[in-house]
């Protein structure tokens, strides 16, 4: 639930479990908006549409990852979706092709929302099809979380430019 800050453009990124691509996500578009001294114009946060990791910190795997680029994730606690988040964001970028289905399809049951679902690696320009999901690495190695946090990183430099053209555009 986001309290009601100064805040004004408000982001959810989204994934499965919410302990591995959504919080990396979270974390480096957040470090990306200090970098630019963005931070008070924007919420950031992420959730799952799973419910398996509520309350739990990140995968330590993810953790490890986030840290070695210098960013603490740790404080994260795994939430998952709720249909409020249509009306209380901005934009819901999902890191997948599963996870944007049921996120459309939440979205059509809510009412009054006004979020954006995007895909994560629209914003890629690296990616081999606008639809490309960010892969789930969870049930892999550690590199696999490597290849991610590059992927994440580069669709987030894109995202932040884009939604900065938004805002400047009339
Ligand atoms: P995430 O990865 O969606 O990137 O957080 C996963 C984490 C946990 C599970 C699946 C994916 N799980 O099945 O518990």
């Amino acid at each position: 639930m986001i309290d009601q800050s100064k805040k004004t453009i408000k982001i959810l990124f989204v994934c499965l479990g919410n302990i591995c691509r959504s919080p990396l996500a979270e974390g480096i578009f957040k470090n990306l908006l200090e970098k630019e001294n963005l931070t008070e114009s924007f919420f950031v946060h992420s959730a799952g549409t799973g419910h398996w990791h509520i309350g739990e910190a990140p995968d330590i795997r993810t953790q490890q990852t986030a840290a070695k680029h210098g960013l603490d994730i740790s404080q994260h606690k795994g939430q998952q979706v709720h249909a409020r988040i249509f009306q209380e964001y901005d934009y819901v970028i999902a890191m997948d092709k599963d996870n944007e289905r049921i996120l459309k399809n939440m979205s059509a049951q809510t009412q009054n929302k006004h979020a954006q679902i995007l895909m994560m690696r629209q914003f890629d320009p690296m990616a081999p099809t606008k639809d490309a999901p960010v892969p789930d690495p969870y049930y892999g190695g550690i590199d696999g979380f490597e290849k991610v946090y590059a992927i994440i990183e580069r669709s987030c430099k894109q995202l932040l430019e884009e939604i900065l053209k938004n805002q400047s555009s009339p």
